[in-house]
């Protein structure tokens, strides 16, 4: 039998997990390495992993339940995995800028685990970056600061009726997602969470769904926010990585961000998400 291993991408973030068939039984110490490892290294990269739906199902349900994304068409007969998927027709990706996944919610989800099916010939990268390194590379005066406050995360702006991307000329994200009317709700979070797996500081707030500081006027929020951001996704902090069908990205929600690149027009691009139910963070 192959023995796991695990080895760090040699970027700023991520590792790559050898050793593992999930066409195969996963032992629970093999899990429980996966657990750490992705609390370690905040997203793991498995290749030529050729499963069937059940069994990605299968292999998530091993380390929570699974968090139905309401905004995400899922596939047909599988309500448990959201399509992720551009046709060579269609201009706008799904996930094409920085973002934390679900920080929206009161209790925002572990991760997810993407699957690639269809890829295009170049191109349609996913670029991850550390928030551990994000946060360990601020100084200590403005830590400090941040240990104190908290931020408020939204899916109005861009899942809910009222979202720019609804009102462009170009917009052809159709039937790719869904329910606009169920995004009514915001969440309110430590902006420097502890990591629920590794117990590490890590900075929780993301361009995609982080609309202020609480207890910050607009545009105070916005010059720290930005600040933030512009630290955060520095080269140092990043790894591109490049998928084939049957490769695996398991990223953490509370560890990372992404960015799906959308540089393959005219080219189709399929990948099936998981995505695991998770818990409300603290400082
Ligand atoms: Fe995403």
């Amino acid at each position: 039998m192959n023995k796991l291993t695990i080895e760090p991408s040699g970027g700023g973030v991520g590792a790559f997990v050898s050793g593992i068939d999930l066409n195969g039984k996963i032992s629970a110490d093999d899990i429980s390495s996966v657990r750490n490892a992705l609390g370690d290294h905040g997203v793991l990269f498995l290749r030529n992993q050729k499963i069937s739906s059940e069994q990605h199902i299968a292999f998530a349900e091993q380390f929570a339940e699974i968090n139905i994304n309401r905004f995400f068409t899922p596939v047909a007969d599988y309500p448990k995995i959201a399509e992720v998927r551009k046709e060579p027709d269609q201009k706008k990706n799904i996930g094409g800028g920085w973002h934390t996944d679900h920080s929206y919610d009161t209790d925002p989800a572990i991760g997810s685990i993407l699957l690639a099916l269809e890829t295009p010939p170049t191109g349609g990268d996913t670029i991850f970056a550390s928030m551990y390194s994000a946060y360990e590379t601020l100084s200590d005066g403005l830590k400090e600061t941040l240990s104190r406050l908290r931020a408020t995360h939204s899916s109005r702006h861009v899942f809910g009726p009222d979202a720019p991307r609804f009102k462009e000329k170009d917009n052809d994200i159709g039937d790719r997602l869904r329910n606009a009317d169920t995004a009514t709700q915001d969440a309110v979070h430590p902006m420097i969470i502890r990591h629920p797996i590794s117990g590490r500081k890590a900075l929780f707030v993301n361009p995609g769904f982080t609309v202020g500081i609480e207890g910050w006027a607009e545009k105070e929020s916005k010059a720290l926010l930005e600040m933030l951001y512009e630290h955060a996704k520095q080269p140092e902090h990043l790894y591109r990585f490049q998928w084939a069908p049957g490769s695996i990205a398991f990223w953490d929600n509370r560890a990372t961000w992404h960015h799906a690149v959308n540089d393959y027009h005219g080219e189709r691009r399929l990948m099936h998400r998981v995505t695991l139910r998770g818990e409300a963070l603290a400082a």
